[in-house]
């Protein structure tokens, strides 16, 4: 039995509902996983963060939290626990008694396109204290890749993301296993799902307001929405797939980027008289040894995939020198999908020394 310590730094809807996910799947992890786990640190922005090398009650620290009081350790069964400082602190603890790639970092931080922190910092923090690193944070992906990745190299831990694009769907963990000896030379998609569900909404004569309000009540969009109708997450995502899979190292604001928010009825109705459809389509693609990447409402035959995707779904298409195009589909996403994305990280670290 592998019996790995966690820190989670963020502890929102992503962060909860891996912890109940985890205790959901107890039995099936520990028979056919031969895995356990056990959450020894917990770090938020304005709720506290706590240390417990005993072990912290997770669906206790998720009431806590839901029920928007602070993480105190007193508030928990084992009073063995101590209140730290933040993210940082917890992490240093969570090294200094989990030692030999015994312990995991899984952060799910608030997401920043800029510069991708504050969780590429965590990252790296865990990553130099001999703690493996997983995030379904797609800002350090976008924006610090390479650094990040020789920062676990040298290490000797191991840095994964699957959740940062298409949340569980395994795209990085696709090219990475069953793709090896194969170059990929470009990728495009329809990677984002509120914009998706927008333009699908406004072909059937609803309201761009509305469409985006019903994609925030159902927690889809993004904190600040702007990131999405703006095409910012889905620059994000094109950034991260181009440095993991392409080598490009570039930023979002490297993509040439334009959102939806000036696309009006009359738009898509014209692209469907002439029978195509528009959508956020994003790409990235080598072309004479410097790396394009572009996210833009593009006309699509309305044959074509993309242009069928129903409701929110995405579709991510792989270009490659040996086989040709490889297409994955997302039928829809949500949070049991993002949280199987940590666990599947998870479940691939290499066993603790
Ligand atoms: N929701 C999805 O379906 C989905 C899908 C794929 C990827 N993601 C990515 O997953 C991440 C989390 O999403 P979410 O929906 O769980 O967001 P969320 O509910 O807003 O939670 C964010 C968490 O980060 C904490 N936090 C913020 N700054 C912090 C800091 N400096 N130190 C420690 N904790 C900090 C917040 O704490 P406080 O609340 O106490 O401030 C909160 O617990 C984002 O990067 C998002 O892009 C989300």
């Amino acid at each position: 039995m592998t019996e790995r310590d966690l820190v989670l730094v963020g502890f929102g809807n992503v962060g909860r509902r891996f912890v109940r996910l985890i205790d959901e799947l107890r039995d099936r992890l520990e028979q056919r996983e031969h895995a356990s786990f056990r959450v020894i640190g917990l770090a938020t922005g304005r709720h506290g963060s706590m240390f417990d090398p005993r072990g912290i009650d997770g669906a206790r620290a998720c009431a806590v939290v839901e029920a928007g009081e602070r993480l105190l350790p007193g508030a928990f069964s084992s009073t063995s626990g101590v209140a730290c400082r933040d993210a940082f602190d917890v992490i240093a603890r969570a090294a200094a008694s989990s030692p030999g790639g015994r312990a995991a970092l899984l952060e799910t931080t608030t997401l920043n396109v800029e510069d991708g922190e504050p969780a590429a910092s965590h990252l790296i923090a865990a990553l130099d204290a001999g703690v493996h690193a997983i995030t379904a944070n797609k800002g350090p992906v976008a924006c610090r890749y390479a650094e990040i990745a020789a920062r676990a190299a040298r290490a000797r831990r191991t840095f994964r993301f699957e959740g940062a694009v298409m949340d569980g769907i395994p795209v990085f963990n696709l090219a990475r296993e069953a793709l090896r000896g194969v170059e990929v030379t470009g990728v495009r998609g329809v990677v984002n799902s509120t914009t998706q569900f927008i333009l699908a909404e406004m072909e059937r004569g609803v309201s761009f307001e509305a469409a985006l309000a019903e994609m925030q009540r159902k927690g889809i969009a993004e904190a600040d929405a702007t990131l999405d109708v703006d095409g910012w997450d889905a620059a994000a995502k094109i950034a991260a797939l181009a440095n993991v899979l392409m080598d490009a190292r570039i930023t979002p604001a490297d993509v040439d980027r334009t959102g939806i928010t000036a696309l009006t009825p009359g738009d898509l109705r014209e692209a469907i008289d002439a029978g195509e459809r528009l959508r956020l389509v994003g790409s990235a693609r080598r072309v004479a040894g410097r790396i394009t990447a572009r996210v833009a409402p593009t006309r699509v035959p309305a044959s074509e995939l993309f242009a069928q995707l129903p409701g929110m779904a995405n579709a991510l298409t792989y270009e490659t020198d040996l086989l040709d195009e490889i297409t994955v589909i997302q039928g829809g996403g949500g949070l049991v999908q993002t949280a199987y994305a940590l666990l599947s990280d998870l479940l691939s670290l290499p066993a603790p020394e």
